[in-house]
């Protein structure tokens, strides 16, 4: 069944889907790799669509691909599809350049988080909203990190406590992330450190462990058997 997209939300969400996907081995785009039958992208397209104040979703394709993404998303939600870019950061942009300025919040999300919860979505909505220009989620760090020199040699421990890991969507003011956007000079691999380069304050809220980025074989396996366990007290599938 078609979502339908709330015309009185004030969140755009913005889906990088373009990347290659090298380290999920051959096959094509990550996010047109399949999940229980379906690709990544629908996926997570379903559950942006299901976050209660998303009035528009851009997604950035592959660039040979956008034809065949906006029919493959066509029955899930009503999307505008964009051809990406050669780093995160242009196919970002590029979808960027499709939300008008009314929309007064930005969510930038990784098609690749394919089981990001709904509520996360929200949250981080909702935090901007309060007045945060930026906001990461995010999880505490439950390795030991060490810092490790080229030839293997321990430099030193971090201090954990103060590490998080950092999930998408990241959400914004929406001047706050056009003026990063266009102040960036090289590209990076999320959002908020153009925020911060820009000296915007960014702060956290909790993130989820099904809001795991799909990137190595692993995690597809992992993914597949959430998906399929007999019972679902996480919510993992969606709808419920
Ligand atoms: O490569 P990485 O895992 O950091 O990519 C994160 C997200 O950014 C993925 O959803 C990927 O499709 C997207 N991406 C993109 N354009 C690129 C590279 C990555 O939209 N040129």
């Amino acid at each position: 069944m078609t979502a339908q997209l709330n015309p009185r939300g004030d969140v755009a969400v913005l889906v990088p889907a373009a990347g290659a996907g090298v380290r999920l081995g051959p096959g094509g785009p990550k996010a047109l790799r399949l999940l229980s039958g379906e690709s990544l992208l629908v996926h997570a397209v379903r559950r942006v669509a299901a976050a209660a104040s998303v009035r528009l979703i851009v997604v950035a394709a592959p660039p040979a691909g956008v034809d065949a993404v906006r029919a493959q998303l066509a029955p899930v939600a009503p999307v505008v599809v964009v051809p990406g870019g050669v780093h995160r950061q242009e196919s970002v942009a590029s979808a960027l350049a499709a939300v008008p300025p009314e929309i007064a919040i930005v969510l930038v999300h990784d098609a690749a988080r394919a089981l990001t919860p709904p509520e996360q979505i929200e949250a981080v909505a909702a935090a901007v909203r309060a007045g945060r220009p930026a906001v990461i989620p995010v999880l505490a760090v439950v390795d030991t990190i060490k810092e490790v020199d080229p030839d293997g040699y321990v430099r030193g421990t971090v201090d954990r406590s103060a590490l998080r890991s950092v999930q998408t969507p990241q959400g914004f003011r929406h001047d706050v992330l056009a003026a990063a956007h266009a102040a960036a000079a090289d590209p990076l691999t999320d959002d908020a450190g153009l925020a911060e380069k820009a000296g915007i304050p960014v702060t956290c809220v909790p993130g989820s462990e099904l809001a795991m980025k799909i990137t190595r074989p692993l995690d597809l396996v992992l993914a597949e058997a959430l998906l399929r366990a007999p019972q679902d007290p996480a919510r993992v599938r969606w709808p419920p």
